[in-house]
């Protein structure tokens, strides 16, 4: 199947920054970007680019160029459904907050709605791409759902995992280490498969896209996601033995990191890992291998959460124990919200919990970010129900300046590694707050010795 039109349901963190590179790359390919959600697809038409609502580095350029020309976003589901052979499922998946697997499984509610408008629309042969991460096994339900209530026509599912990391979204989009793409091993399987080998042929070379059988691609996401995990719980597990033995984890992690076999990526020891996708994908492996009796494969990969947990709590306890055992009416700036630089995205950010514990303890928390906004801070603390709304406006501030931030501060932390945090007058930070002034540097990025020649109590990870 030529294609030339594509449809993307899901205008999120993966569905816009995906389709607008497909779009840059594909000139000839009508790319359209459909979501319920039409505050999102507004702010996707915003005149100005800059105003998109995701923030990646590079992105507007792009939607600039292409928007208007072979990208659209649009809330008419249906139309864009009907008018495109290649239809992309990016819609999120969080972990289910009931019934059955409450708390492990993937919610797929969201899937199940798309794959039965899919069926309800389509007048045509489609091709249905599986682009957000999905249990193993997800591409079987899609197929049952689309065959028994479509209206007879031809439908090839394949499993397309996403593997860019946002913040650098668009560079992991423009130059992947691979494609992976999963079909059917039947001829008119393949013959999807290559329609989409096809579009991505405009910019990766052949030999970095892999096909696989759909099972292999599914659950090839879920795999790479834990190893990457894992390899930040490692680490944050040594950073804990560093601190009691005298060692340093940076040290340690360059040591190892020059053994080809280790690799010096992804060994950078944090207050914890966040994302909307490492915790969950783990937890869905879990739950998957519990379904199938593998109990030893499922306890093996949940201590990677066990040991994220952990490592987020011991950082909050960590700054309550320093400052004297109590931060009651202490106020504590936090630099960074984001989950990781570069980034808008908040979700499953360990600075939620860090600050949700230090709210326990009756500490004021005052907040400066560069991306995230005031709302976003206070919905990520009431969607954890600690305690009520009011509540947690009084214990938060919000910032437009570090520096503002920072006064009167009895101890700063950094949240996130934004690269302009190193870059401050820390000097005049350390003049305007309570003495001792105290730093809890959660990634390792600022210079210790610099600011202890100022005159600040310094504490990193793991040293
Ligand atoms: C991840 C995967 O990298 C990506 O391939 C997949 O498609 C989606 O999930 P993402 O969550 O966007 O991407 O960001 P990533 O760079 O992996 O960082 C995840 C978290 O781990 C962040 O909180 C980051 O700060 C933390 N991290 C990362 C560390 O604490 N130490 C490290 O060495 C690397
Ligand atoms: P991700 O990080 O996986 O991209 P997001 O939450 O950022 O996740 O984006 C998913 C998007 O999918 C949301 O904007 C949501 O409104 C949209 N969505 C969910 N279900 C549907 C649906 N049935 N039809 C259209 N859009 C949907």
């Amino acid at each position: 199947m030529k294609i030339t039109k594509i449809c993307c349901i899901g205008a999120g963190y993966v569905g816009g920054p995906t389709m607008a590179v497909i779009a840059q790359k594909c000139p000839h390919i009508q790319v359209t970007v459909v979501d319920l959600n039409e505050q999102r697809i507004a702010d996707w038409n915003d005149p100005n680019p800059e105003n998109i609502p995701i923030y990646e580095p590079g992105l507007s350029e792009i939607v600039a160029e292409a928007r208007g020309r072979n990208l659209f976003f649009s809330t008419d589901v249906d139309k864009a459904i009907d008018e495109a052979q290649m239809i992309f499922i990016s819609v999120n998946t969080p972990t289910k907050t009931y019934g059955k697997g409450k708390g492990m499984a993937a919610d797929l509610k969201y899937i199940e709605l798309c794959a039965r408008q899919i069926a309800r629309v389509a007048k045509q042969n489609k091709i249905v791409v599986e682009k957000s991460t999905l249990p193993v096994r997800t591409a079987e339900a899609i197929k049952s759902i689309l065959d028994n209530t479509g209206n007879g026509v031809q439908f090839q599912i394949l499993s397309n995992p996403e593997f860019l990391a946002e913040g650098t979204a668009v560079t992991d989009l423009l130059n992947p280490d691979r494609i992976l793409i999963g079909g059917d091993t039947t001829q008119e399987g393949e013959e999807a498969i290559n329609s989409l080998v096809e579009v991505y042929s405009n910019w990766v070379r052949r030999d970095q896209i892999l096909t696989t059988n759909v099972w292999s691609s599914e659950l090839s996401k879920l795999t790479a996601n834990a190893f990457l995990a894992q390899r930040i719980s490692s680490i944050n597990a040594m950073s804990e033995l560093c601190e009691k033995t005298g060692a340093d984890v940076n040290e340690v992690a360059k040591a190892i990191g020059m053994d080809s076999r280790i690799g010096p990526k992804f060994l950078r020891a944090s207050v914890g890992f966040g994302g909307s996708c490492f915790q969950k994908d783990i937890l869905n492996l879990v739950y998957i291998a519990k379904s199938y009796g593998l109990n030893e494969v499922a306890d093996y990969w949940e201590q990677v959460i066990i040991m994220n947990d952990h490592q987020k709590r011991r950082f909050s306890s960590k700054i309550v124990q320093t400052l004297y055992n109590t931060v009651a009416d202490k106020k504590i700036t936090f630099l960074g919200w984001a989950f990781k630089k570069d980034t808008n995205d908040t979700r499953e950010s360990a600075a939620i919990y860090v600050a949700d514990d230090l709210i326990n303890e009756q500490a004021k928390i005052s907040v400066f970010d560069p991306k995230v906004s005031k709302n976003k801070m206070l919905s990520d603390l009431d969607y954890l129900e600690t305690r009520s709304s009011e509540d947690n406006r009084d214990a938060i501030s919000v910032f437009d300046n570090a520096y503002d931030a920072c006064k009167g501060a009895h101890a700063i932390a950094i949240l996130t590694e934004w690269d302009e945090f190193t870059t401050y007058d820390w000097k005049k930070i350390y003049d305007s707050m309570h003495k001792p002034a105290f730093i809890f540097d959660g990634r390792n990025i600022l210079n210790a010795k610099q600011l202890e020649s100022i005159g600040f109590v310094y504490r990193g990870i793991g040293s």
